[in-house]
């Protein structure tokens, strides 16, 4: 873990204006939203986005966003799923905050607007998904409920004053002072090669994941890990980042881009098949379709490599053909740009990287190892997915966790009486990669996709690791910097952290699976990967270990 431990920016050097906030926040998907919106309308708040507000990976969420709102269901059924799904590694304090939290924060986002399907009888709808037993999933549109959060929460930012919206700004790097955060190092929109400093008393880190690791993912193309590597960086505690999760079925037609056919369509009954059409998910686990994501995936990764197409379909043509239409436009209308019809044909799908499951260690309000620092949602490891996320308990994260890191500041902090500078939503320069640095990039990616994928042994993670190193190197003799550079090296960063915590973790469990490691250890239970500096390398431990004792958290609501 030698590369790149110092900032890819000097932050003496700067001459850009200093744009001073009670709160920074990096990331405007739902996990950087709901801290932003819950804060007092006395906090002034810069929130920074890479892209156009709204582009992240909560827009593309499908299947929606688990609570136990149903008649049949509690938050402890909801715990008790959450646990068992996460395969003895979740942090049973935080999946209680998170289950008893979601009937609320889903109150909390219909009050500000949301829309979720309803029944005839006007009751909202619930949709199932696997390792749920409960019909329990919030959704929006069909299968279009992150579009849904994702509008209602820039739609509500739009209208808090308090809020500086700078779209199309990179955070580069946390600013560091003593071993306390301080603010970061940002460009702007208007000017590519002008740096500045946004400082504040907290910096949330809310940046989402990482797929973009993968040749194939679910991911959209922000999903570049830089809030992961702006954390080795700056040497804040990180932890489990071996496990990725790996979602069963994107849709696999070649010459097309991926696209996330969502589990809530086996929720409804549909098949996997194999190419002589066999259900061969039947042989592999009770649950079948609905077995943990895991199990499908390396169900249909073997199935895929054992058969002479190598493809596996999902089948929906004995489900009711309106209802599926209903249930499911975007998917319908994505397989009929690729020509195929939803309730007619056999569809093609692979296992992709989906869910970036470690990052930064958080507690429940946010907190991490370094002073002045939150982290939320998919960038942080709170301890509520363990091994491997039960489907649909992110999005909630993002909700539950921004409330409770909002009402820690305003609990810790007093607004300082900022005004409020200009708001910067232009578009920014358009982020091209030159063909070396896409070059590089996609061999990132097809190693990765080749030794750090669904199954894993010491041999390719040896080789993925060197091979890393080695781009790691073509890019440094790269003269530019910018956006596509950067994130390069992010990438880079954030390849050889997970390569190396999955070369530490000599087990399988739930998400990482160790072909030369196959068992499960119980000695291992509760045991969460932990990089607490580049010094001191790879250790076990609880995810409480590296950061302060907890304070006492006001989780009430504060709009
Ligand atoms: P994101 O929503 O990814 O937001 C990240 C933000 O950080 C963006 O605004 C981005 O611009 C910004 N950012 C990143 N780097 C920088 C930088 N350097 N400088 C400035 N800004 C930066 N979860 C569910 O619970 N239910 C589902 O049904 C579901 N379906 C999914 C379907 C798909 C296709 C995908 C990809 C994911 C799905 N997930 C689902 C997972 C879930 O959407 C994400 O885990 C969650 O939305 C992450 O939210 P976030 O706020 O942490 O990050
Ligand atoms: C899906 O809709 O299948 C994705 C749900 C999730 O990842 O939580």
């Amino acid at each position: 873990m030698t590369f790149g431990t110092g900032p890819l920016v000097d932050p003496a050097s700067l001459s850009g204006p200093e744009l001073r906030y009670d709160a920074v926040v990096i990331g405007a998907g739902v996990a950087g939203l709901s801290f932003a919106l819950r804060l007092p309308a006395d906090f002034r708040v810069a929130l920074l986005t890479k892209g156009n507000l709204g582009e992240s990976n909560t827009r593309y969420a499908q299947g929606g966003i688990s609570a136990a709102v149903g008649p049949d269901d509690s938050p402890h059924l909801h715990e008790e799923d959450t646990l068992a799904a996460g395969a003895g590694l979740c942090d049973p304090a935080a999946v209680h905050e998170l289950v008893e939290g979601a009937p609320e924060a889903v109150d909390w986002l219909i009050s500000i607007g949301a829309q979720f399907d309803t029944d005839p009888d006007g009751s909202i709808a619930l949709g199932m998904e696997a390792a749920h037993s409960r019909h329990r999933v919030l959704h929006a549109g069909g299968d279009a409920t992150g579009f849904e959060v994702e509008r209602t929460m820039v739609e509500a930012v739009h209208q808090r004053p308090n809020i500086d919206i700078y779209a199309n700004t990179f955070a580069i790097d946390l600013i560091v002072d003593e071993g306390t955060c301080r603010g970061l190092i940002g460009v702007l929109p208007d000017d590519a090669h002008s740096l500045v400093r946004f400082t504040a008393p907290v910096v949330v880190l809310a940046a989402g994941g990482a797929g973009q690791l993968w040749s194939v993912t679910s991911n959209p193309p922000g999903a570049t890990a830089d809030g992961l590597a702006m954390a080795l960086r700056a040497g804040v505690a990180v932890a489990d980042l071996e496990f990725v999760q790996f979602h069963p079925t994107v849709m696999a037609v070649p010459g097309w881009e991926s696209f996330l056919v969502t589990e809530a369509v086996r929720g409804e009954g549909a098949y996997l098949r194999d190419e002589a059409g066999n259900r061969f998910m039947t042989a592999l686990h009770p649950l079948a379709e609905l077995a943990p994501r895991d199990v499908v995936a390396r169900g249909i990764q073997s199935t895929m490599a054992s058969t002479p197409s190598g493809q596996v379909f999902l089948d929906l043509r004995h489900l009711d053909r309106d209802a599926m239409l209903a249930r499911f436009p975007t998917i319908a209308q994505e397989l009929k740009r690729r020509g195929l019809s939803l309730t007619d044909d056999l569809i093609p799908v692979a296992p992709a990287a989906h869910y970036f499951i470690g990052g930064v260690v958080a507690a429940a309000n946010g907190v991490t190892s370094m002073p002045g620092l939150l982290a939320l949602g998919e960038a942080a490891c709170s301890g509520v997915h363990g091994a491997n996320r039960l489907a649909s308990n992110s999005l909630l994260e993002g909700l539950v966790f921004g409330r409770d890191a909002a009402a820690y500041v305003a609990e810790m902090q007093t607004p300082a009486g900022i005004p409020s500078a200009s708001p910067k939503e232009s578009a920014g320069p358009p982020a091209e990669a030159s063909a070396e640095v896409r070059g590089i990039v996609e061999a990132v990616q097809s190693i990765m996709s080749q030794h750090v994928a669904v199954v894993r042994d010491a041999g390719g993670l040896r080789k993925a690791e060197a091979a890393v190193r080695e781009l790691a190197s073509k890019l440094d003799d790269i003269p530019t910097s910018g956006k596509a550079v950067w994130e390069a090296r992010n990438l880079i960063q954030a390849a050889l952290a997970v390569a190396g915590a999955a070369t530490f973790r000599e087990e399988s469990r739930g998400a990482h699976f160790r072909s030369d490691y196959p068992e499960t250890l119980t000695e291992l239970d509760g045991q969460h990967s932990l990089l607490v500096s580049a010094e001191s390398g790879w250790q076990f431990g609880s995810l409480s270990d590296p950061l302060p004792a907890p304070s006492p958290v006001t989780a009430a609501a504060t709009r």
